[in-house]
């Protein structure tokens, strides 16, 4: 029986990092959070002063990328901003796919989550997520995440970036975000976080 590789896709603040982490733990698999990958490169151009919008320039910051996952500066909305748009350079897509696919790979099985892990990385693995909220519920949980981290913002703000990472990630010509043909969807606009784990581990387990 092939290794258990589970793909959880969907937009931000859907709850799929979330939902990601607790597959990992109930089937002890290692994981893997894609975006920090493209978070990595951001950041990197960022602090090299490389231009976003040069795709050379991105795809070097690609190849040479040394992530360190602790980095707090991974996770602010300004370096989220630019992944998403180095995110659509094809160059920048194919460098960080192998490693990806390699993590995908492991004999023990994995989960990743993503935007492209169930239509491109990982098109064979054996459960696949597609986690959704509404874009105002998933506005209200970036807020309180901003919030927890000192970083107040206003919810129409948060609100118009969600809508523009949207529409940038399922509209761009490379690995656009969308659902796969055999992933389950698992909208989470209702649910708080231990039910939207529960509900995950429950669907997961119900597909092997
Ligand atoms: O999920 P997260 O917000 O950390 O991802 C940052 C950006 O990286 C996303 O907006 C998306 O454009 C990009 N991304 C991607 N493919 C992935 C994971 C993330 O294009 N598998």
């Amino acid at each position: 029986r092939a290794p258990l590789v589970i793909a959880v896709d969907g937009p931000a603040a859907s709850g799929k990092g979330t939902v990601a982490r607790a597959l990992a733990a109930h089937f002890d698999l290692p994981h893997l959070d894609t975006g920090l990958l493209y978070r990595g490169v951001a950041l990197a151009l960022l602090r090299w002063g490389g231009d976003p919008d040069s795709e050379f320039a991105a795809l070097r910051a690609a190849q040479e990328l040394n992530l360190d996952s602790g980095d707090p500066e991974l996770r602010s909305e300004m370096v989220g901003g630019i992944a998403s748009r180095i995110s659509a350079y094809p160059a920048v897509r194919s460098a960080l796919l192998e490693r990806q696919q390699a993590f995908a790979g492991q004999p023990g099985g994995a989960v990743l989550d993503g935007r492209d892990i169930g239509t491109v990385i990982a098109p064979d693995a054996r459960v696949k997520l597609f986690v959704t909220a509404s874009a105002e519920v998933r506005a209200e949980r970036r807020l309180a995440e901003l919030e927890k981290r000192g970083l107040p913002a206003h919810l129409p703000d948060v609100l118009l970036d969600i809508r523009a990472r949207d529409e940038r990630d399922s509209h761009r010509a490379a690995a656009p975000l969308r659902q796969a043909e055999d992933a389950i969807l698992l909208d989470t606009s209702e649910l708080d976080i231990a039910a939207a784990k529960a509900r995950a581990i429950q669907l997961a387990e119900a597909a092997l």
